[in-house]
């Protein structure tokens, strides 16, 4: 019998690493993740695979999540909660021994890649015991999470190779923001976002942009001028800050580095006092909430630490950086997903110029099943 495969998606092709490859192929995934569920000009998400009787009665959502797959999750929070639906974001590990918030009226969204992830597939068996609805955003058809869960939203992002997640990461958030205005169309309190219809538009722009952001980036360059620090930090506000934590994250799998995340008015309650000249500061200068960071950001540089701005080419922060990364001056909301983009390239080409194992990074797994 003759098997099917996509060259395309097996071999690193001309890549060095498979995750190059797969920052470089999130155009084509997202393009998959977005195709036949928005209508920008009905103003309309269509997501035919979730059963809306699912959403009858719930009061409000909780997202459970580990690693990416959480700063992806706080960001479908915060989409949710801005359109008036209740959310909170647990992280999985912790979410079993909660006692309390889950009741028949939550819908519990376990977001998980692999759909193996023991944490999360813990908190999703919780969910189900408390009576709750699990609806499930995933990437692995077939997955256990699939299987368990009442319902599934498939990502779409193919397989990935590379440890550190990048492309799912990207398809995650995406129809994440794409289930919240769903969620926030059925739900009684709770109504899809006004400007739905310019946010579904520039969705379907998306997959340009990031060929963009991946020809243009200069991330290379700055990479080999940052080498010489030992830690660095990650800002960002609103729908930005979940983009921060991720950067760090990603840098700090794969460099090894010591990189930390912070939502931006966090700084001057405890980070401030690590800022010196020492730790360059990654400001990200995207979305609605873009000019405060750009204001605690100059409070790190007058420590003496260098600004690398991330926004568009004539966002609120450009002045103040000693170094800019551009994204497309597209919809806030996407913005952020690029400013990711250019993030990704930054934590790939440092730890390539530290000569490190990208694809698999020492101590981490792609999918994580003990708790
Ligand atoms: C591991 C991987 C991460 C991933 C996390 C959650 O830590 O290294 O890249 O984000 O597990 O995995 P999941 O499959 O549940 O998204």
């Amino acid at each position: 019998e003759r098997v099917d495969w996509n060259p395309e998606d097996v071999g690193k092709g001309a890549f060095d690493h498979y995750m190059l490859k797969e920052i470089h192929n999130q155009s084509t995934s997202l393009s998959k993740t977005i195709r036949g569920r928005v209508d920008p000009d009905e103003g309309k998400v269509a997501l035919d695979e979730l059963d809306p009787e699912i959403l009858d009665g719930v009061e409000n959502v909780h997202l459970v999540a580990c690693g990416t797959s959480y700063h992806a999750a706080l960001f479908g929070a915060r989409m949710l909660t801005d359109a008036g639906v209740r959310a909170r974001v647990f992280r999985a590990s912790e979410y079993a021994k909660m006692a309390g918030p889950t009741s028949d009226g939550t819908l519990v969204i376990p977001v998980t890649q692999s759909g193996e992830t023991a944490d999360t597939l813990s908190a999703l068996r919780t969910a189900t015991e408390r009576d709750a609805s699990t609806v499930t955003v995933t990437n692995v058809v077939g997955s256990t999470a699939a299987r368990e869960a009442d319902e599934s939203v498939f990502i779409r992002a193919g397989p990935e190779i590379g440890v550190a997640a990048t492309k799912t990461f990207t398809s995650q958030v995406v129809t994440l923001i794409l289930l919240s205005q769903k969620i926030a169309a059925e739900l009684p309190d709770a109504s899809p976002r006004e400007d739905l219809s310019e946010l579904l538009a520039a969705l379907e722009q998306i997959p340009n942009h990031i060929d963009h952001v991946v020809e243009t980036s200069r991330a290379e360059e700055l990479a080999s001028r940052l080498l010489e620090y030992d830690a660095y930090f990650f800002i960002g506000r609103g729908m930005s800050r979940p983009v921060a934590l991720e950067g760090a994250l990603k840098f700090k799998e794969i460099t090894y580095e010591h990189a930390e995340g912070f939502a931006s008015g966090q700084l001057k309650h405890g980070p401030l006092a690590l800022v010196t000249s020492q730790t360059p500061v990654f400001g990200l200068f995207t979305g609605e909430d873009a000019e405060k960071t750009v204001t605690n950001a100059k409070e790190a540089q007058t420590r003496g630490a260098e600004i690398i701005g991330v926004g568009p080419a004539d966002g609120p922060g450009v002045a103040e950086s000693d170094a800019y990364l551009e994204v497309p001056d597209t919809h806030p909301v996407c913005q952020n997903l690029l400013a990711n983009i250019q993030l990704q390239l930054v934590s790939y080409h440092t730890a390539k110029q530290l000569d490190r194992a990208i694809d698999k990074p020492r101590n981490l797994a792609k999918s994580v099943t003990v708790q």
